[in-house]
């Protein structure tokens, strides 16, 4: 049977971490795996987390079973993080949440919800987008097409391009949207560029599916939940996929879920009962830990308070990373502009170089990037930046 199986070659982003560990170079910087990086080149445990896992193991009496949608309090928890604790929505019973293997979990429920619902479902992602929604959303049997977004002349988005191609949509096709930090480019939609969108959405009468897997990471917590909880606010349907790995720093313990936004609460009762069928049938329940530890913390003034002030210090930290890296760059290339990204947000840029010159950096300088230029701009330190920049311009 198995002789039938060819050897597949390595998934583009853990294939890349792998290499990078193999790298006995000392001097070698890992701006692959979208991973948060400390200025001593750690992914520490939060403090937050550790705290919150001490309260879960202290009061953790079993290890029974806890329920096919997860944790009750977590998935509340979550809908109040990601859609504000006053939201509209949360007192009408149309939301219902279910608790995820991690961000990538709660894409394949809400896809494979979407094929129960509607086995024609195209969805329609961002050109470019994360490399696994291809493979994660296909998987479900649903087809994918492409949006124009990224605008590699500004490093802006194609805004008008994006809207006039939505514009053209049938009803209930569905529209991936990043909620912040855009994955693989780190380019954004303003305040008024999302109201643009759900204007295009409401009108052609599109189902949202909003990915949002790094809340708190581009602007502040509440800034970047700005579209699912504007979506929430005035549309009857949407899917808001989120993740726990890089906001707190969990991305071992596989932690997400997925709220989906129905048109009322009967509709909500179906659908959760779809999930969780659907759930019991790959892996019947998802893993406690992760979700408890997070609901400890948002359960807890005071941990929510250090753990925000933690998210804060990562996201800050990003931000001045991607300062110096222009402001480097411009000393090391100053034939070229790379000022966008300082504008960009999270923890991806593309740098727009040739997969020639990435591989050149890789082989020759020790620097791992995806190959369509992808950076982590967490995996640089203010010590590696010249050393960056100066090879950055020794292969353009
Ligand atoms: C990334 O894009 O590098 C991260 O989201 C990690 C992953 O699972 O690919």
């Amino acid at each position: 049977m198995f002789e039938r199986l060819d050897k597949l070659p390595p998934d583009p982003i853990l294939g890349l971490m792998a290499a990078f560990r193999a790298d006995a170079d000392t001097q070698k910087v890992d701006l692959g795996v979208g991973v948060y990086r400390n200025e001593h080149g750690e992914t520490p445990v939060l403090d937050a987390v550790r705290r919150g896992e001490q309260a879960v193991l202290s009061r953790q009496k079993t290890k029974s079973y806890v329920g096919p949608a997860g944790n009750l309090e977590f998935n509340q928890a979550m809908e109040r993080l990601t859609l504000g604790d006053d939201h509209p929505v949360l007192a009408t019973q149309r939301v219902r949440t279910i608790q995820a293997t991690g961000g990538c979990g709660a894409l394949r429920l809400g896809a494979e919800l979407l094929r129960a619902a509607a086995p024609d479902t195209i969805i329609y992602a961002s050109t470019p987008t994360w490399a696994n929604h291809v493979p994660l959303l296909t998987g479900a049997g649903i087809k994918l097409e492409r949006y124009p977004y990224y605008d590699p002349e500004t490093g802006g988005v194609q805004i008008d391009a994006m809207l006039s191609y939505l514009d053209r949509l049938p009803p209930r096709a569905v529209v991936l949207l990043h909620a912040s930090c855009h994955n693989p480019t780190g380019a954004d939609l303003n305040p008024a560029q999302w109201r643009e969108v759900l204007g295009v959405v409401k009108k052609r009468e599109l189902i949202p599916y909003i990915d949002m897997a790094y809340q708190g990471l581009g602007d502040g917590v509440v800034e970047d939940a700005l579209a699912p909880r504007q979506f929430a606010a005035e549309l009857p349907e949407a899917l808001i996929a989120v993740s726990c790995s890089k906001n707190f720093g969990l991305y071992r313990e596989r932690t997400g879920a997925l709220h989906v936004l129905n048109p009322t609460p009967v509709t909500a009762e179906a659908v959760l009962s779809q999930l969780v069928r659907i759930a019991r049938t790959i892996y019947s329940m998802p893993p406690d830990h992760g979700a408890a530890i997070v609901q400890a913390i948002l359960a807890d003034a005071a941990l929510t308070a250090s753990w925000r002030s933690e998210l804060d210090e990562m996201r800050n930290r990003i931000n001045t990373l991607r300062r110096e890296t222009v402001a480097q760059l411009a000393k090391a290339c100053p034939q070229r502009d790379f000022s966008f990204i300082e504008r960009q947000r999270g923890m991806f840029s593309y740098l727009g170089v040739t997969s020639e010159q990435v591989k050149k950096l890789r082989t020759q300088q020790h620097i791992y990037m995806m190959d369509d230029s992808r950076v982590n701009i967490a995996g640089l330190r203010s010590e590696t930046i010249p050393y960056f920049a100066k090879a950055v311009a020794q292969v353009l």
